[in-house]
């Protein structure tokens, strides 16, 4: 079987009062520049704050029928690129929205760069949430070296906004070699785990990452959004306390 989308792409689901997802198109990974035919899914994560402004979290490839449903919804105003690999078509929405403010995370201006990716990122996202959306969504920087990215929390709908921290994909809607990937890391569904190049990066982190998964206990969040596989509409506590404690990371993380 080849792999599959999560149909409907480029629609507005909702999955609690003012925040919700869009699933868009197969990405493919590349390396050196080069197209592998190595199809993954992406997801984008839409909050929208009380002032209609819409946080447009990992934004999948821009769509025309999907700006104009958004704009049904709110005002598109944030751009977030969570960590150094979701950003490439922030540009185009941009373009197509210049009130919008853009946001870096660690490296992403320099992996651009390299790309040659055209996007001009006017903030940088911090370990304190800013001003325009701090009352309503919380965030931290979850640890991980290379593939660090910002974790988000809606605080009214109790959901956990992820990017690759929690990677949980559906065997029956991956192909070879992910598939194999996937089985090996058990970064599957029902037992969606740490991306794997996190994992070592962590073993050094340890007090980092402490403070980190102390936080988002905190936080107590009900739902689990992520960007790649199965989302966790509900028990989010016990994704959580299996994922960052459960053996072999309560050892390495307590
Ligand atoms: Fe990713």
């Amino acid at each position: 079987m080849g792999a599959c989308l999560y149909e409907p792409t480029n629609v507005y689901k909702p999955l609690a009062p003012d925040v919700g997802v869009v699933d868009g198109p197969f990405e493919y990974l590349t390396v050196g520049g080069i197209r592998l035919p190595l199809p993954f899914t992406t997801r984008m994560t839409v909050v929208r704050l009380s002032n209609r402004d819409l946080f447009l979290h990992s934004p999948i490839k821009f769509d025309e029928g999907l700006a104009m449903e958004l704009q049904g919804v709110g005002r598109v105003r944030h751009l977030v690129s969570p960590n150094q690999f979701h950003y490439a078509h922030i540009g185009e929405w941009a373009r197509a929205f210049p009130e919008t403010i853009t946001w870096a995370s660690p490296r992403v201006r320099r992996r651009a760069r390299a790309r040659h990716v055209d996007v001009d990122f006017t903030r940088d996202l911090n370990a304190i949430a800013p001003e325009e959306w701090r009352s309503e969504i919380d965030q931290l920087l979850f640890p991980g070296g290379y593939f660090k990215e910002f974790v988000f929390f809606h605080k009214t709908s109790s959901t956990l906004i992820l990017t690759d921290t929690i990677i949980n994909l559906e065997l029956d809607k991956i192909s070879e070699p992910w598939r194999t990937a996937a089985k090996l890391t058990r970064m599957y569904h029902p037992y969606g785990q740490i991306f794997f190049g996190m994992r070592l990066p962590l073993l050094f982190q340890r007090r980092k990452a402490k403070a980190a998964i102390e936080k988002i206990d905190s936080w107590q969040p009900q739902r689990i959004v992520l960007s790649h596989g199965r989302w966790f509409d509900a028990d989010a506590d016990e994704v959580i306390s299996r994922v960052f404690r459960a053996p072999p990371h309560r050892r390495q993380l307590s």
